[in-house]
């Protein structure tokens, strides 16, 4: 009989606490499905850097075979993903960034680009003119400064659009609403509000409604489902979101070329994309197809694991006959 190769993978996720990461995860599972072969442990940071290095160092201890990691904090993660590197464990670097260039392959989508469609939208839905508040994660994660950044780069090309504020924290957005509604509440006549996500983007939204004010906001990620970012722009409680794709099924396809030593590409950018009231509806159709193959592809998985089953059932009843 012979013997199954067993990868197994180390997943050093920054959080485990929004649906954006769960989607991710789901992703990952479901590219899983496809290798019986490769085994995967989840490594939950809760958004602390010093908790991730550690989950990191047990992982390099454990001689895994690949680690994926979400380095929580750009700089403070870039050490240790250099270690893991440097000991030979393939790295795949998803979503946020180190400040290194030592890893094996990265998943993402570019956050400069992020930010540069979230200022291309914002500068036409205020015609050329008005003030913007924008309001981001951790001010050390690589999204935040990339989006941050790249935004800039583009309202600072009209004299015209004036970014007033940027107010930026690691906490969830419950935590930081009260500091979104002191601002707000002093400077309510700021005509738009730039969320890095569209958790933050729908808690301003409810922040602007408690206060009677009628804002423009963006959000990103454009996750499907309710209340997620392509149904808050359908319903008008968001103007728009920009597209940033978790890149789960990416990571997963990328480890297993690596594993099985497969030509593979070390950048692999995500699409994105600026979802509006004008293509939400297209937005909204593909996601319902992609969500019934997808319940499809899980259909089919458990019938194949029941025949499996039944086949490896009857193979044991042959071979007792055989016997006997
Ligand atoms: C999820 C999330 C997303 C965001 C991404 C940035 O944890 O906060 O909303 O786009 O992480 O890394």
């Amino acid at each position: 009989k012979s013997e199954k190769k067993t990868f197994q993978i180390g997943f050093a996720q920054c959080t485990m606490n929004d649906n954006w990461r769960k989607t991710m995860v789901d992703g990952m599972e479901s590219e899983l499905a496809f290798h019986n072969n490769i085994g995967m442990t989840i490594a939950n940071a809760n958004s602390n850097s010093a908790r991730q290095i550690a989950q990191i160092q047990q992982f390099i201890d454990d001689k895994v075979d690949l680690i994926i990691v979400t380095p929580n904090e750009a700089k403070p993660l870039t050490a240790i993903i250099e270690k893991a590197f440097d000991a030979g464990i393939p790295v795949v670097i998803v979503d946020r960034k180190t400040t290194s260039e030592k890893y094996t392959a990265f998943v993402g989508a570019d956050n400069k680009l992020i930010g540069q469609n979230a200022g291309i939208y914002a500068n036409i839905i205020l015609k050329g003119q008005g003030t913007i508040f924008e309001v981001g994660e951790g001010a050390k994660t690589s999204p935040t400064i990339d989006r941050h950044q790249g935004f800039l780069k583009v309202i600072n090309q009209n004299p015209q659009l004036k970014l007033v504020k940027s107010l930026f924290s690691a906490r969830q957005p419950q935590y930081f609403q009260e500091e979104i509604r002191a601002f707000l509440s002093q400077h309510p006549n700021v005509d738009l509000i730039y969320a890095h996500n569209d958790r933050l983007a729908h808690a301003i939204a409810n922040v602007c409604k408690s206060l009677n004010l009628n804002k423009k906001i963006i959000g990103v990620d454009g996750l499907y489902g309710a209340n997620q970012g392509i149904d808050l722009v359908r319903k008008g409680i968001i103007s728009a979101t920009i597209l940033y794709p978790t890149g789960g099924e990416e990571a997963i396809k990328t480890a297993v070329k690596i594993l099985n030593k497969q030509p593979f590409e070390k950048e692999n950018q995500l699409f994105t994309t600026i979802i509006n009231a004008e293509n939400v509806g297209i937005m909204l159709a593909q996601y319902q197809k992609i969500k019934e193959q997808q319940d499809d592809i899980k259909r089919q998985a458990s019938k194949i694991k029941e025949l499996t089953r039944i086949f490896s059932t009857q193979q044991n009843t042959l071979y007792l006959t055989v016997i006997f």
